[in-house]
């Protein structure tokens, strides 16, 4: 068969592109040639660009699915656990039952961080944001391992990607508890992956903290959910960033940095403060008017997705878990979830958000999950980038050690003034 062709008419020249086909999901336009002959494309945001190819992670939009390696994330979060999907991400395959264990025991062994780096975070104000402490020590990681900057030694890759999963836990856990003013806890190895990462944050020395299977579990399911998502912003940058051979740590900390805004991983916290500025169920309405004009700036936070204009398939088993962590915790009562149950119901039935195919998105339950799992609104997003390290780390070795790999390096629509002569400041108006 005939590989498809695109042609492109620009004034009377028509020039003829390649299109590619995907293993799914729509065809792609090469366009790659285009520069060449000076002229270039503008898609703002990325609207209808693909920036790469990858073979991680695919998202169906529009028919709601989400697969990891081929797996659909409702088998996953049912039936896997997020150490074997983070092998899942970076090795393509489900480990056996031999990989499985030297994976949790090879992450395991990395968890603690250098000695060292409790001075970094006392050089930090005690109310410093987690997030703010998070892109700082992940990027200073690179400063103890000097080594990797060596990206093109797939050996020290490999460690590299081993530390950040491992020591990321223990980064978020710690940036709490120096918030909180209590002593650091150190990782238990023994325990599980979500297990020790509420231990480090709930346990004081003077108090041991045996976490919930349930819970323990529920997080686990926040960790499979999140930890991979294809080209969205963060990984965007930490495939930006690691385009120049950036060392691993630097790329991690740039996507952190991306994750922290209210748009991306930012919204779960931007869910709980909007459901405490509703505080009761009678002032929904208000709030969903507030969202639906424009003059207003205000949306509603846990709303929308630029890829999911269907139910994020998500956000349907967070629902699922937000019922079942509630349940066990006795919290079916709890007025921010009877708000958040009942402002659901308002929008789905509101036909600006039905016109808009605006849905909730996986933000918007996984917040109810993590208040009642007692882990502070400041600490969501740092949540979610300890999840979604796993996928950076999958999609950053993925475009290092392809062969056919080049710097990103976008082009512009130049809008500014034309070519202009120097005026001295004496004769300046
Ligand atoms: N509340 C009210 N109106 C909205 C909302 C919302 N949450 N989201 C989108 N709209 C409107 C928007 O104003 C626009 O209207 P119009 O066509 O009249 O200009 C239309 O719906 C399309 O929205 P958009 O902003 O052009 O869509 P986008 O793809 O650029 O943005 C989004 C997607 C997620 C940034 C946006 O929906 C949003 O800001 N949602 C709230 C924040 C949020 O929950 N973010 C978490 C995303 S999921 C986690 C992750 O992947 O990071």
């Amino acid at each position: 068969m005939t590989p498809p062709k695109a042609v492109l008419t620009v004034a009377d020249k028509s020039i003829e592109l390649p299109v590619l086909e995907g293993a799914l999901g729509p065809n792609v336009v090469d366009t790659r040639t285009l520069g060449a002959g000076g002229l270039f494309t503008y898609d703002p945001g990325f609207l209808s660009t693909a920036s790469c190819t990858s073979s991680i992670t695919f998202i169906d939009g529009d028919a709601g699915l989400l697969y990891y390696r081929g797996y659909p994330i409702e088998q996953l979060a049912e039936r896997s656990d997020f150490l074997e999907t983070a092998y899942l991400l970076w090795y393509g395959e489900l480990p056996n039952s031999d990989q499985r264990k030297q994976f949790e025991a090879g992450v395991m062994r990395h968890t603690m961080l250098h000695d060292q780096m409790l001075s970094l975070y006392k050089g930090f104000r005690r109310d410093a944001h987690p997030m703010a402490v998070m892109v700082s020590i992940i990027g200073a990681m690179a400063a103890f391992y000097p080594e990797s900057s060596d990206v093109g030694d797939a050996h020290e890759r490999e460690i590299s990607m081993f530390r950040l999963l491992a020591k990321v836990p223990t980064v978020a856990a710690w940036s709490y508890k120096y918030n909180r003013g209590e002593p650091f806890i150190y990782p238990q190895n023994g325990m599980g992956y979500a297990e020790n990462f509420l231990h480090m944050l709930h346990a004081t020395p003077c108090e041991p903290y045996e976490p919930s299977p349930v819970l323990a579990r529920a997080l686990d399911r926040i960790f499979i959910l999140h930890a991979d998502h294809e080209q969205n912003a963060s990984t965007s940058t930490v495939r930006m960033a690691g385009s120049s051979y950036a060392n691993p740590f630097a790329c991690i900390a740039a996507g952190t940095a991306c994750l922290w805004g209210p748009l991306h991983g930012g919204a779960n916290e931007a869910v709980l403060k909007m459901l405490a500025q509703i505080g009761d169920v009678s002032r929904i309405g208000e709030f969903v008017a507030k969202a639906k004009d424009k003059s207003s700036g205000f949306k509603l936070m846990g709303f929308g997705h630029r890829v999911y204009k269907n139910m994020d398939p998500r956000a349907a088993i967070m629902r699922q878990t937000c019922h079942e962590v509630l349940d066990e915790l006795g919290l079916h009562d709890d007025p921010m979830f009877k708000i958040a149950l009942k402002l659901e119901q308002i929008a789905l039935e509101d036909e600006y958000f039905i016109q808009k195919r605006l849905y909730p998105n996986v933000d918007f339950y996984s917040g109810i999950v993590l208040r009642a799992l007692g882990i502070p609104t400041s600490m969501f997003t740092a949540i979610f980038a300890l999840a979604r390290t796993a996928g950076w780390i999958a999609q950053w070795g993925e475009m290092v050690a392809n062969p056919a790999h080049k710097i990103a390096r976008p082009r512009q629509l130049y809008t500014g003034l034309q070519r202009r002569e120097f005026v001295p400041v004496a004769l300046r108006e």
